[in-house]
């Protein structure tokens, strides 16, 4: 949020929007099946995302008072697979050093904090405080790092009473703070966002502090403030990589809030880049302050929050605002030069999915229509495709309001699309965009996507995962029908639907 969060906060209070006020009529049609939202009230980022005794934690932005950004908490839920969420109460409420913003979560196995009593594991959460009035007078130490444990499994959270742990040197965006235990060093890496970098600290036991390194002033995107990253190893070849990923706002690819990611080399101090190349791990307009689970074994999964900052206040969604992404399982892929990574749905997601309708060999000249062929009923469903030849085409999910949502690939630009300009409402704000683009980053002959529709979403995972895109529309009316649509003519070898089924947590 660059220089959003004085601008927002300032805006939204002289407007009077951040007053408790009656919310909009309900709008439940759409209220995603298997997307994690809060019953009630605004989130953004995910926080704190951790795995332990065998529960995934989320940890959210979350303001009570309303359904605008305000006054930040982390609201909390649970999951046995990332999908079918419990609520439970807000973990962290703001207190008199700030507003809870962005951070993460760790298991304290060995206890090197002291949190733990008599054999206790205690969960830690390293977040950012924001001080609102610091914030007017004196920006550029508003931002320090604090702490948090549990010792009930996350049920409930104690702050440290030493906090803050880590202060503001005098920059005025210090923060979103993801914690790993670097095995290198045998110590705790912080890798903190800091303005226009980012800036690494290590630390014996979470709360003694000290400066690493420093990476990014001249790397990368710059188009807005670096927020929310996250570093990790993923392997490839049997090679070990690191994977720097870091969130900006705004300067994405199409407009406002995005992911983008470097990969390299990480000493265990220091960060340094196999090459220049900007990379996006979501191209689309919706996915924002994406990061990974702490502690979730083998996998490296990550969750985004399916929003912009451009629009995100003013989405027609009520009584709640903003989802949550599918988990992704993350990975690592070289084409030609350049190592990229790649966005998979996590394995849970196609447990959702009922029994697909499989057709083969679907040839499309001009316009064909699916619907009754593909058989699902359901807006919510998953759709893939497969050819031995690309070509351009668009598959149009629409409704018989006449709306309509295109997602499809520009053989001439070598782009894969989505277009939401006919997809429902969006009056909401002009930057609302209708279309947006990612590059197709393969010279492979053949594709293959992959696509989730929920309620008011849809991802798009190309040629394995290596482009993925996601963007949020508002039909009038769910988008059932299905069509297909080619000038140039191309063959799919297989087209399959399946409805995705949000089933009770313990199912
Ligand atoms: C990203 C962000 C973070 C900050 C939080 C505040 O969306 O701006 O940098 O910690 O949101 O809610």
């Amino acid at each position: 949020m660059k220089k959003l969060l004085p601008t927002l906060a300032a805006s939204l209070l002289a407007t009077g929007a951040l007053a408790q006020t009656t919310p909009p009529p309900a709008t439940p049609q759409w209220r995603p099946a298997y997307h994690f939202t809060p019953a009630a009230h605004w989130m953004n980022d995910p926080n704190g995302m951790v795995f332990y005794q065998g529960t995934y934690h989320l940890f959210y932005q979350y303001y009570p008072g309303g359904m605008v950004w305000g006054p930040m908490h982390w609201g909390h839920a649970t999951s046995p697979d990332m999908l079918r969420w419990q609520q439970q109460p807000i973990a962290l409420y703001p207190d008199h050093l700030g507003y809870i913003f962005s951070g993460s979560a760790v298991v304290d196995k060995q206890n090197t904090s002291g949190f733990g009593k008599n054999g206790q594991v205690p969960l830690v959460a390293v977040f950012t405080y924001h001080d609102p009035k610091l914030e007017k007078t004196d920006p550029a130490h508003g931002q320090n790092q604090g702490l948090a444990y549990s010792l009930d499994a996350g049920k409930t959270w104690t702050k440290y009473a030493g906090n803050p742990v880590l202060k503001s040197p005098g920059i005025v965006d210090f923060r979103d703070p993801k914690v790993t235990w670097n095995a290198q060093t045998k110590q705790w890496l912080m890798t903190l966002a800091t303005k226009d970098r980012i800036t690494f600290y290590a630390s014996p036991n979470l709360k003694d502090w000290t400066k690493a390194s420093e990476f990014g002033e001249q790397r990368g995107a710059h188009g807005g403030v670096w927020e929310c990253p996250d570093l990790f190893p993923l392997t490839l070849n049997g090679k070990t990589y690191w994977v720097l990923i870091v969130n900006i706002n705004p300067g994405g690819p199409n407009g406002g809030s995005a992911t983008q990611y470097f990969v390299g080399q990480f000493d265990g101090r220091t960060f340094t880049p196999l090459t220049d190349k900007t990379k996006w791990a979501d191209y689309g307009p919706d996915e924002y302050a994406g990061v990974t689970w702490e502690n979730a074994g083998p996998r490296r999964l990550f969750l985004g929050w399916m929003s912009n900052w451009e629009y995100a206040n003013q989405v027609p969604t009520s009584p709640w605002r903003s989802a949550m992404t599918i988990p992704r399982e993350l990975g690592l892929r070289q084409e030609g030069a350049e190592i990229y990574l790649t966005s998979q749905p996590a394995a849970e997601v196609s447990r959702l999915a009922t029994a697909p309708t499989t057709l083969a060999n679907v040839a499309v000249k001009g316009s064909v229509d699916l619907t009754t062929r593909l058989k699902t009923t359901s807006a919510k469903r998953r759709l893939t495709l497969s050819t031995r030849q690309l070509a351009g085409f668009e598959l149009v999910v629409g409704n018989a309001a006449g709306e309509e949502l295109v997602v499809g690939y520009d053989a001439q630009a070598r782009q894969y699309f989505i277009d939401r300009s006919k997809a429902g409402k969006r009056d909401f704000s002009p930057k609302f965009t209708g279309r947006s683009t990612a590059p197709r980053l393969t010279t492979a002959a053949g594709a293959d996507l992959t696509l989730y529709f929920d309620a008011a979403s849809v991802e798009v995972f190309a040629d394995h995962g290596l482009t993925a895109m996601t963007a949020i529309y508002f039909p009038t009316k769910p988008l059932t029908t299905v069509r297909l649509r080619s000038a140039p003519g191309v063959t799919f070898a297989q087209v399959s639907s399946a409805a995705v089924v949000a089933k009770p947590a313990g199912k």
